[in-house]
């Protein structure tokens, strides 16, 4: 099938143009200017199906680099299936996400990296990728991340966060960060003080301090911002890349640019939730309510100023993508677990689906640029992930998928028919977005058009992802 887009505005990191994109099978075969008759004209004139993307952004399909699909996690399980987790993320503009694979002490890697392709295969209506957690580091788990660079898993997650469950101590992240050194790979870092905060969860909790927002108060900017410092200095001890996943503390963000302001590879990310939502506007809401908002780490105080920081270090290039952490769980019997102790509340927000556009709002307030849009959303996601060339580009070669985003529709967030993820609520319901997800190509194939889902199961593929391009 040859697919013709016509009539759209391009856009790339690095600029945007007038162009039409022609489509052959699952990948691009020709970007051309309006009116031209280079290589592939011909083809245009008779493509099988024409889009018009008149008045409409022509951009890369959006790359979520962090979701964690059916992830069993604090005492239940996250409530998107790969199967509705990907359709969600289509409806959206996401063409690629990268789930995490969960290893815990005394778990072979390897087994529970073949679990996940059992639980994703043949269900995604997008194409996936994996990083690995390791929650065990040992000689065993060590050797593992030399072995699955080959199977295309080439990012390893560890947790300075939760003892007990997904914790690592220095000397561990040492030992993993050296591996990664040498075997060219790269750590994801959740970078909070897990013991520091059980015991101040310990001491709010015996003071009667139950409701969701001490969630947010038992884990101050410090706790962030010292863990933050602390892998920073591991990283530099034995030269492995970081990254430093879901930040959500201006503090934390000044010490990674410091240091990234001195060469090192270090590198952030941060989520939508970080950058709109805040803990007194939604953790601290009445009665149980703050619970839709608990995740780790946790919304921090507009009052500090937080948020305005984190749009400004997006501006700067000193955080470098935006991803969700989609972990989605529902109030009825999921969250309603912390009723009465909020570190029952299990950590996660559901965003997968609207990625795209609240970071597109950020365009419409005059933020960040559109080509920053998509340099924070897909190209940037593709490089860090080892991926570019094949996802994150409008270009010959690449894989077709592609977004016709409208910027002067229209989307309501919200309950009900308004969302397609997996949960009975929305975090983000209520926001109003000043544009639209018109078209949704995934590999070639129309997978959302004219607000309807046209995709399937299973037409999802894993990829098996290279190092990072952002260290050659
Ligand atoms: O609250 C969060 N972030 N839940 C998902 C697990 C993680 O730490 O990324
Ligand atoms: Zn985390
Ligand atoms: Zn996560």
């Amino acid at each position: 099938m040859t697919v013709l887009i016509k009539g759209g505005t391009v856009i790339s990191p690095t600029g945007s143009t007038a162009a039409d994109v022609l489509v052959d099978g699952e990948r691009i075969v020709a970007v051309l200017e309006p009116g031209s008759t280079a290589l592939g004209a011909d083809l245009a004139a008779s493509a099988e199906r024409v889009i018009d993307a008149t008045g409409k952004y022509v951009v890369p399909g959006g790359i979520d680099g962090h979701t964690h699909m059916q992830m069993p996690f604090g005492g239940t399980e996250a409530s998107d299936t790969f199967e509705t987790g990907t359709r969600a993320a289509a409806w959206g503009g996401t063409t690629t996400i990268v789930d995490f694979v969960v290893q815990r002490q005394g778990e072979r890697v390897q087994e529970t990296l073949a679990a996940w392709h059992a639980k994703a295969g043949g269900e995604c209506a997008i194409d996936y990728g994996f990083h690995q957690i390791i929650g065990g580091v040992d000689d065993d788990s060590l050797k593992a991340m030399d072995e699955l660079i080959e199977e295309g898993v080439t990012t390893f997650k560890l947790f300075m966060a939760y003892p007990g469950v997904f914790y690592s101590d220095d000397g561990q992240i040492l030992r993993a960060m050296q591996t990664a050194a040498s075997n060219g790979s790269m750590i994801m870092m959740h970078a909070e003080n897990g013991t520091a905060i059980d015991v101040l969860v310990q001491q709010a909790l015996a003071r009667g301090e139950t409701d969701p927002v001490y969630h947010g108060l038992t884990r101050p900017w410090q706790t962030e911002e010292e863990a933050t410092h602390r892998a920073i200095m591991l990283a530099r001890i034995t030269g492995a890349p970081l990254y430093v996943v879901h930040m959500s503390a201006k503090q934390a963000v000044a010490t990674l640019a410091a240091h990234r302001g001195e060469g090192l590879n270090v590198f952030g990310e941060t989520c939508p939730q970080y950058l709109y939502l805040s803990l007194e506007k939604n953790l601290a809401a009445a009665g149980f309510e703050g619970a839709k908002w608990v995740c780790s780490t946790p919304l921090r105080a507009e009052a500090e100023g937080h948020q305005e920081e984190l749009w400004k270090y997006l501006r700067t290039n000193d955080l470098q993508v935006v991803s969700t952490d989609h972990c989605p769980f529902c109030m009825k019997e999921q969250k309603e677990l912390g009723i009465g102790d909020f570190s029952k509340i299990p950590n996660g927000i559901g965003s997968v689906e609207h990625r795209m556009d609240l970071l597109f709002q950020g365009v419409v307030d005059g933020r960040i640029t559109k080509e920053r849009w998509v340099e924070l959303c897909s190209t940037t996601p593709a490089r860090m992930f080892g991926m570019y060339g094949k996802k994150g580009i409008i270009a010959p070669g690449a894989d077709a998928d592609i977004v016709v985003y409208d910027p002067n529709g229209h989307t309501s967030i919200g309950l009900g028919k308004t969302h397609h993820m997996n949960m009975d609520y929305s975090a983000w319901e209520g926001y109003e977005i000043d544009g639209h997800v018109d078209t949704v190509l995934s590999r070639g194939t129309v997978v959302i058009d004219d607000n309807q889902y046209l995709g399937a199961k299973g037409h999802g593929q894993f990829i098996k992802r290279g190092l990072s391009q952002y260290l050659s």
